[in-house]
């Protein structure tokens, strides 16, 4: 089949450097002849028809921003038949025939799906400050949001040494330890937190103690949000060591801002990567950077849980303590 006429949307949650992917989609396409639709707000847009023919000047000084110019949800209604039904519709009015969804793990489940049943051509590309895409060892945002994150444990940590106090501070990642790991590993934090790991909180309580003793005295702990509250620890850690504890929840301000160089680089140059995806005919795949090279994995593949080895990291964490 010819390609003519593809379209991009941005779904799930928002990642920097989505919009550099989007100007990438949208140049690299019109380069090549194609006609580049946006959809707007996810496979919500694809239901509802939100959708526009995106030309050069679209895209026009969004390569800096965080977010996305195309706006991102996560949609229920593509859950069903009927919505998926609605969305292929619009497919086939639009004369869509290639599809380059952004997101993370959970579009590209509906990606999977809504080819399995539509064999609408759909190409992935993994964004998501999670980096919890299989086969793919970096996502784009994920650089940005630890960096982001870092940034406020190094402030974070300004204060806790001077003012000779414990903090705990709570990282996004709901299954995914990938934030936490990497910000207290390079923040240089005491203690971590993950979904992905048994952790003993009376035991900290206990090292806490035995290093106050020794004259350790500012501690800084990292939560995952899918494996405790910030406010929750904090308050057991008073309870049980009667040392001062303050929570910290950096929240969604990780998944706003300026993309780093690398997010952005990734952006580009996986956006055109995909685009060529479509013009060789290529469908149900993503592609992603592995052993720093782009390569492509079967969507089936890339939506399986990743399996990350934490326990290398982790133990440093606790070595380095
Ligand atoms: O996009 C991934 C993520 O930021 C997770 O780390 C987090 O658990 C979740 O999204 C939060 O989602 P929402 O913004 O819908 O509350």
């Amino acid at each position: 089949m010819t390609i003519k006429r593809i379209a991009v949307l941005t779904t799930g949650g928002d990642a920097p450097g989505m919009n550099a992917a989007i100007r990438s989609v949208v140049r690299y396409g019109i380069h090549n002849n194609l006609e580049v639709m946006g959809v707007f707000r996810g496979w919500w847009g694809l239901i509802n028809e939100e959708i526009k023919l995106l030309n050069h000047r679209s895209v026009s000084g969004i390569i800096n921003q965080g977010g996305t110019i195309l706006k991102t949800a996560r949609c229920q209604e593509f859950e069903t038949k009927e919505g998926r039904q609605r969305a292929f519709q619009t497919v086939k009015k639009n004369a869509i025939d290639g599809l380059i969804v952004i997101g993370g793990n959970g579009s590209f489940t509906a990606a999977h799906i809504f080819y399995q049943e539509y064999k609408v051509p759909c190409i992935g590309i993994p964004a998501s400050i999670d980096n919890d895409i299989n086969g793919v060892d970096v996502t784009i945002g994920s650089d940005t949001a630890i960096n982001t994150a870092l940034n406020a444990i190094d402030n974070i940590r300004d204060t806790a040494t001077s003012m000779e106090r414990i903090f705990v501070v709570e990282v996004m990642g709901r299954d995914s330890g990938f934030v936490a790991l990497t910000v207290a590993l390079a923040g240089g934090c005491e203690e971590v937190i993950i979904p992905e790991k048994k952790f003993d909180l009376k035991s900290m309580c206990h090292e806490i103690v035995n290093g106050n003793i020794r004259g350790k005295i500012s501690w800084i702990i990292v939560v995952a949000e899918g494996a405790g509250n910030a406010e929750e620890i904090a308050r057991k850690i008073t309870e049980i060591t009667s040392l001062e504890t303050r929570a910290v929840v950096l929240g969604h301000i990780q998944r706003g801002g300026r993309p780093t160089a690398f997010s952005r680089e990734l952006a580009i140059r996986l956006g055109r990567y995909a685009v060529d995806c479509l013009l060789k005919g290529e469908a149900a795949c993503v592609v992603g950077l592995s052993c720093n090279k782009i390569v492509t994995i079967d969507l089936e593949v890339a939506i399986k849980k990743k399996e990350v080895n934490v326990e290398e990291l982790y133990n440093l964490v606790k070595i380095l303590t």
